[in-house]
C-alpha cells in the first residue's frame, strides 16, 4: 500500500511504501537508523541487518543525504519519539542518488542557510515553521468565513500610497507610473461599502531601509475592512481572531510546536479580552521603565514596545496616538482632535506589532482637509473621495501582518525565517 508519512497511525503492523528523502542517518555493523522526510512529516526507518537481503542492508548503510527513495517497511508504533511511529524497514528502492548536499546536520551560519533557502526549506525546523504558517491562514480563512466577511482582493499595482510615500516601490505601468501596493486598505474601504464585511490576503511591498528582525521588504497581510462597525468593535473582532489562530495552531499543531521547542503554556495562556492601554499612559509606563528622555509626540521603536510587552504577558492594544505619527485617514478621537481612533497590537515576548488598524475617518470635508495637509492630489486618490460623498457610513478595519504573528506563535526570532523566500534588504536571492 503506498501512502505518506502523516498518514501512517491507519496502517499500524500493516506494510506500506512511501516515497521520502534521506535527512539523517546512524548506522552501525548491526543496524541503520535513517530519518525519513516526505514533506508530510518526519518518520524513523529502522533497517536490521539479520531481517533484510543483505543487497538491502549495504544500500540502507550508504545511503548518502536527501537522496530520494521508495521505502517499503511494517509501521509499528513506537512511544519514545514524539511522533509515535516508525517504519520498520524490509525494502527501498532509491530513486535518485544525492552527492554532497550542501546543509549537512551540523551548524551552518544563517548567511550561508539563507543562500540556500531553497534547500534549507527542507529541514525539520523550516518545515515546522511553514505548517503552522499553513494553518494560520487556514484558520484566517475559517474565521472570516464564519464571521461573515467576504473574501476581497484588492489589486498590487496601484497608483496610491495609503502608508506614505517614501516606501514605495516604483514601476512602470505603460506610460504611467504605478507602485506595488503597501497595503490594500483604500480598496477594502470600496469593498466593504459594497460587500459590508470584507478581508483580504495578499503579499504587501514596503521599500524600507530596515535591517530588523521585524522587517521584510515583501511580505503578507490579512486586512479585514467592516462597515457600520466602531473602533471598539474593531478591537473585539482583532482580539477574537488573534485568540482563533492561536488556538488553531494549539490543536493543529502540536508536533510542529514540539519541534521548535515552543513554551506552549505562553501560547494556552492567549485570552481575549487583550489589555489596552492609551498611548499617554504608555508614555508613563515607559518613563517609569526607565525610557527617561521619550516625550509625547514621539513614535514607538521595537525597545519601547518589547518593554510595555513585558510588563502585560499577553498581547496588548496601545490606542489613541498622536494624529501627526499615523496615517491620514485615521478618524479623530471625537473628544480630543490631536489622537486618533487607532491601535496597535502588541504582541507578547517582545515579537513587536503584530496588527495596525483604525476608525476611518467617513466625513467629506475632514477627508478633503486631511488630502491638503497630506498633498495628495490626482487621480489616484479621487475615487477614495467618492466614497464619502455616496451614503458614507462609520466604518473601521486592521491589518495582520501574518510573517510577524508566524515569528511570535512559532517563537522564531526573526521574520526571515518565517516566509518562504524572504525579501530583506541586501536579497533577492534564492
Ligand atoms: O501598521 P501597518 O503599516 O498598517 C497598514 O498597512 C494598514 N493600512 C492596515 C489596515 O488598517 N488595513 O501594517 C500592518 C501590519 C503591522 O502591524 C505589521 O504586523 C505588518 O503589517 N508589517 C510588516 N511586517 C513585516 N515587515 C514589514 N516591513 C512590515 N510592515 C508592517
Ligand atoms: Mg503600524
Amino acid at each position: 500500500m503506498k501512502t505518506t508519512i502523516n498518514q501512517v497511525s491507519n496502517y499500524v503492523n500493516q506494510e506500506v511504501t512511501i516515497g521520502v528523502w534521506l535527512a539523517n542517518k546512524r548506522s552501525s555493523g548491526k543496524i541503520a537508523f535513517l530519518q525519513l522526510r516526505d514533506g508530510t512529516g518526519f518518520i524513523q526507518g529502522v533497517v536490521v541487518k539479520a531481517d533484510v537481503d543483505e543487497e538491502i542492508f549495504k544500500k540502507a548503510k550508504s545511503l548518502t543525504q536527501e537522496t530520494s527513495l521508495y521505502i517499503t517497511g511494517v509501521i509499528v508504533e513506537d512511544t519514545r519519539s514524539p511522533f509515535g511511529y516508525e517504519m520498520q524497514v524490509k525494502n527501498l528502492e532509491i530513486i535518485h542518488e544525492a552527492k554532497d548536499y550542501p546543509i549537512t546536520p551540523k551548524a551552518h551560519g544563517t548567511e550561508f542557510l539563507m543562500d540556500h533557502r531553497h534547500l534549507w526549506l527542507r529541514s525539520k525546523k523550516q518545515h515546522a515553521i511553514m505548517k503552522v504558517r499553513n494553518q494560520i491562514i487556514q484558520a484566517t480563512y475559517q474565521f472570516f468565513q464564519q464571521e461573515g466577511f467576504v473574501k476581497v482582493d484588492p489589486p498590487i499595482l496601484t497608483g496610491s500610497a495609503p502608508e506614505g510615500t517614501t516606501e514605495l516601490f516604483h514601476t512602470k505601468y505603460f506610460d504611467e507610473e504605478a507602485y506595488l501596493s503597501q497595503s490594500g486598505q483604500l480598496y477594502m474601504e470600496a469593498s466593504a461599502m459594497a460587500l459590508g464585511k470584507v478581508f483580504s490576503f495578499g503579499p504587501t511591498f514596503r521599500a524600507e531601509k530596515s535591517k530588523t528582525r521585524r522587517h521584510l521588504i515583501e511580505f503578507w497581510m490579512i486586512e479585514p475592512e467592516m462597515a457600520f462597525t466602531t473602533h471598539e468593535e474593531s478591537l473585539q473582532t482583532q482580539e477574537k481572531y488573534v485568540q482563533f489562530i492561536v488556538q488553531s495552531v494549539l490543536n493543529q499543531c502540536e508536533l510542529e510546536l514540539t519541534t521548535l521547542e515552543r513554551d506552549i503554556n505562553k501560547l494556552k495562556a492567549i485570552q481575549a479580552p487583550f489589555p489596552r492601554i492609551t498611548y499617554d499612559e504608555a508614555i508613563d509606563l515607559l518613563k517609569e521603565k526607565g525610557f527617561t528622555d521619550i516625550t509625547w509626540g514621539e513614535d514607538f521603536g521595537s525597545p519601547h514596545e518589547t518593554a510595555i510587552a513585558e510588563h502585560f504577558d499577553m498581547p496588548v492594544f496601545i490606542t489613541h496616538y498622536p494624529k501627526a505619527i499615523k496615517a491620514f485617514y485615521m478618524k479623530p478621537d471625537p473628544d480630543r482632535d490631536d489622537v486618533v481612533l487607532c491601535a496597535d497590537l502588541i504582541a507578547p515576548e517582545g515579537y513587536g506589532e503584530i496588527i495596525g488598524g483604525s476608525a476611518r475617518i467617513d466625513d467629506l470635508e475632514l477627508m478633503e482637509k486631511r488630502y491638503e495637509e497630506h498633498h495628495l492630489t490626482g487621480d489616484a486618490y479621487e475615487w477614495y473621495l467618492e466614497l464619502r460623498k455616496y451614503g458614507s457610513v462609520p466604518h473601521a478595519g486592521f491589518g495582520l501582518g501574518l510573517e510577524r504573528t508566524v515569528a511570535w506563535i512559532c517563537g522564531v526570532d526573526h521574520v526571515r525565517e518565517t516566509i518562504p523566500f524572504p525579501r530583506l534588504l541586501n536579497r533577492l536571492y534564492p
